[in-house]
């Protein structure tokens, strides 16, 4: 089903301080954007982006930037920033696929993908958000140590993420086909909505090693 277009939704955004659209201007700069030096962590898809956010409350000392490509759901982000004025945290309006151009090498200490579209279609697994061809620009943007964290409800895109992640050289620290769920998780709209129909989740942390 598509979406239909909110045509209020990119003015919306724009105007609203806490979200940068394609900020090619911040690359290299996010520390000094924050005004610190504390770390900086990456959130892929962050759709209606309440992840960030509650990490950024429970985690004063760390910088988020929440990344989206649609408008139509980031708009719901972008007034969720706004009202709670956090100074931990920055939305982009964005494709992952531009991340070289938003960041510099080495800006990065650890990123975030929840329950990105799994693409089935061998055709299509090059627009998976785990994909090679992405994982060696977050290869470059990440710190020597950071990691990456990804969960997601679908068994055969997780298997080939493993695989990837393997393939291009990232030490595996966690792995669970079937994450349990500890008192005060953060969890995401998408892992909520698989938690209540009883999906297993599939969860991984790996680290960089440059
Ligand atoms: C299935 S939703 C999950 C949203 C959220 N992470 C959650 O768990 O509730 C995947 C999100 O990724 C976004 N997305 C897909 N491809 C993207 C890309 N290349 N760059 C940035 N965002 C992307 C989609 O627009 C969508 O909002």
């Amino acid at each position: 089903m598509r979406l239909r277009k909110k045509h209020w939704a990119t003015p919306e955004l724009k105007e609203n301080e806490y979200i940068y659209f394609d900020p090619v201007d911040k690359k290299g700069k996010w520390h000094e954007t924050f005004g610190n030096e504390n770390p900086i962590y990456l959130e892929l898809g962050a759709g209606r982006g309440s992840f960030s956010l509650k990490k950024a409350e429970e985690n004063p000392n760390i910088n988020y930037l929440p990344l989206e490509i649609e408008t139509n759901v980031f708009v719901y982000a972008g007034r969720l920033y706004k009202e709670k004025g956090l100074k931990n945290i920055l939305g982009i309006r964005g494709a992952a696929e531009k991340l070289f151009e938003f960041f510099e090498e080495d800006e990065v200490d650890r990123i975030y993908i929840n329950f990105c579209n799994p693409w089935p279609k061998p055709r299509q697994h090059k627009r998976r958000l785990s994909h090679p061809r992405l994982l060696n620009l977050y290869k470059v943007i990440l710190k020597n140590g950071g990691e990456i964290e990804l969960k997601t409800d679908d068994r055969p895109f997780f298997e080939d993420t493993v695989d990837y992640f393997k393939e291009e050289g990232f030490e595996i620290l966690n792995i669970d086909y079937d994450l349990g769920l500890k008192e005060g998780d953060t969890i995401t709209e998408y892992e909520s909505k698989w938690r209540s129909m009883e999906v297993p989740i599939c969860y991984i942390r790996v680290k960089l090693n440059k």
